[in-house]
């Protein structure tokens, strides 16, 4: 695919706050991610929301705010099973679902996603 980048593919920030917004009502009744979040998701948002920005090749928020993303180590003190990671990207995948994006993109948005949510298993139970 030649689409510049992802972020303006996908349509930018209205589809990325689309994406969030969809995405953190799943994890939070989802029995295996729910445990791990805060009651008040709203901050966890936000930064989601920055770092696919720039994850996505839009404007570096996330940096710009946060400094360097080091992901992985930000996940570390939570117990991130391989089960865990596929709740995720099912998560990721029904709300992409509920967003205008063509089958196409939605398959190449999650593939996109499905190398760091693997990378960051860190525990096998
Ligand atoms: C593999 C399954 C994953 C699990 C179970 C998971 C879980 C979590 C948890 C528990 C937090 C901390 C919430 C808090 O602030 O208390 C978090 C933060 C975050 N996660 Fe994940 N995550 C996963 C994958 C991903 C992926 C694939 C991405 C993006 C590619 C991602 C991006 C973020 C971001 C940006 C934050 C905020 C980091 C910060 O504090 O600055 N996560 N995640």
């Amino acid at each position: 695919m030649n689409y510049g980048s992802v972020y303006e593919a996908i349509g930018g920030a209205a589809t990325v706050r689309k994406m969030v917004e969809g995405f953190y009502p799943k994890v939070l009744q989802h029995p295996l991610l729910a445990p791990l979040f805060p009651e008040d998701i709203t901050p966890v948002m936000d930064k989601q929301y920055m770092f696919l920005t720039q994850f996505f090749g839009g404007p570096t928020l996330y940096s710009d705010a946060y400094g360097h993303p080091m992901m992985r180590g930000r996940h570390l003190p939570f117990p991130i099973t391989p089960a865990r990671a596929e709740a995720w990207l099912d998560c990721m995948r029904r709300s992409l679902d509920e967003t205008e994006l063509s089958e196409e993109l939605k398959a190449f948005v999650l593939e996109r996603l499905s190398g760091p949510a693997h990378h960051f298993v860190n525990t096998e139970e």
